[in-house]
């Protein structure tokens, strides 16, 4: 029997079972479509089974499978780096490959407190961190999250961290940036970095944060001297309308972790970039200053080939412009439906390829617990949608690619939905 990820073993729905891919649709096996309105967990940028992509993996199958990339190397890793560096305009020096967000995320933190470890200041051990965060699964990545009922069994075994309220909107994010310099002006001896997932906490319920916010955050990093540690597996890639949200808040970040769309879903590959001030720490023959860490599967050829083609089809001249306009096109359905249920849904907003609605509720404290999550998941699946709402929070992250009929699907579908919600 399979485990399911992030399932209870107990009341579930039986999952679904799935045949086919294509565009924005997946086919269940009995031929039945749903629009996969949330990109299959936020990866399928160009859709499902992209030919452009396929041709690719398979092309890289019939010369190089797979070859580990301690003391080796391969033309796929190799022109992958170089075009993340390109794309990152030269920002960035160094690619460091892993599978998934969790472990790219680990490397970012590792990488983070070995830098000051190589220059000698074994002080820093503190990450600041923010309380709407995700990061990932594993000790590190739950550590720098919020406190949730993911991470909580673990609770003793995660390292230390100093946490902040999201900073949000308006008054609220100047006492959060107030209380994070004076938290820095004291302790910043201390501190490795501030982690953030720049302008929006993705499964912490879709929080945005301005640009404005974001580049405050970054710029008392820099005047403090601890790492800005961006968290990207969402907000990379074109999700937010920019190739990176760094460089649409146009911050520095020192590090920065990728995974997700990287192969346009299809795949499983990440990566971790780091500056050259961080390398440098690193560039020694005492073998106390290596790098030691390494996963089987780094840098496998037919995932980098993957990411290569993904690449391409999102520099393709169209591509992030109509991203823009899917923004705009989302953000219209929703008003409607907030226009005629206003009393059921509010704070409606859209950034890029991410647009989301909370669904109101009065009886019960919002988030994971919210008793109606599945009954909304089955309710979408009959209208052949798939949605994952993070509590009452209703998002829609799309593939870019997404016709406007699988849009005005989706829509009607959430329209439903959101009429048969009883605020309570
Ligand atoms: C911002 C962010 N970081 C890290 C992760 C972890 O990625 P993965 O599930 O590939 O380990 C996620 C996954 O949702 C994420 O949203």
């Amino acid at each position: 029997m399979i485990w399911h990820p992030f399932t209870p073993q107990l009341g579930s729905d039986a999952p679904l079972k799935l045949v086919r891919g294509e565009r924005e649709y997946l086919f269940d096996a009995a031929g039945k479509r749903y629009v996969d309105a949330v990109a299959s967990w936020w990866t399928m940028v160009h859709g499902h089974n992209h030919p452009e992509i396929i041709a690719a993996i398979t092309r890289q199958l019939q010369t190089l499978d797979h070859a580990m990339l301690a003391g080796f190397t391969h033309e796929p890793a190799e022109r992958l780096a170089a075009k993340l560096l390109a794309l990152s305009d030269n920002h960035f020096a160094h690619v460091f490959y892993s599978d998934n967000g969790s472990t790219a995320v680990e490397i970012m933190l590792k990488l983070a407190l070995q830098y000051w470890y190589n220059l000698s200041e074994v002080q820093r051990n503190i990450f600041v961190k923010f309380d709407a965060a995700y990061h990932g699964d594993t000790v590190g990545a739950m550590s720098v999250a919020g406190d949730s009922l993911f991470n909580r069994p673990f609770r003793n075994l995660l390292f230390q961290t100093h946490e902040f309220a999201h900073p949000t909107e308006g008054e609220s994010a100047e006492a959060i940036l107030v209380a994070l310099e004076s938290y820095l002006a004291e302790h910043a001896r201390v501190v490795v970095g501030i982690v953030i997932e720049p302008l929006i906490a993705a499964a912490g319920g879709m929080v945005f944060q301005t640009t404005e916010t974001l580049k405050r955050i970054a710029a008392l990093a820099k005047k403090y001297n601890v790492l800005l540690l961006c968290d990207e597996v969402f907000t990379g890639l074109g999700r937010t309308g920019a190739l990176f949200a760094w460089q649409k808040a146009q911050v520095m970040p020192d590090i920065v972790a990728l995974a997700k769309g990287l192969t346009g879903g299809v795949l499983p590959l990440a990566a971790t970039l780091t500056t050259k001030k961080i390398h440098a720490a690193f560039a020694s023959d005492d073998p106390a200053k290596t790098f030691y860490h390494g996963h089987t599967m780094t840098g496998n050829p037919p995932g980098c080939a993957a990411a290569l083609a993904s690449l391409d089809l999102l520099m393709r001249p169209g591509t992030l412009e109509n991203i823009k306009a899917l923004e705009e096109k989302m953000r219209t359905r929703w008003q409607t439906i907030a226009t005629r249920y206003g009393d059921k849904i509010s704070n409606v907003r859209a950034l890029g390829a991410v647009s989301v609605a909370n669904l109101v509720t009065h009886s019960e404290k919002p988030g994971y617990v919210f008793s109606a999550v599945n009954a909304i998941k089955r309710q979408a699946l009959a209208e052949g949608v798939i949605l994952r709402p993070l509590g009452n929070v209703i998002y829609v992250t799309p593939p870019y690619n997404i016709s406007d009929a699988a849009l005005d699907i989706t829509f009607a579908a959430i329209e439903k939905i959101v009429k048969h919600h009883e605020p309570a």
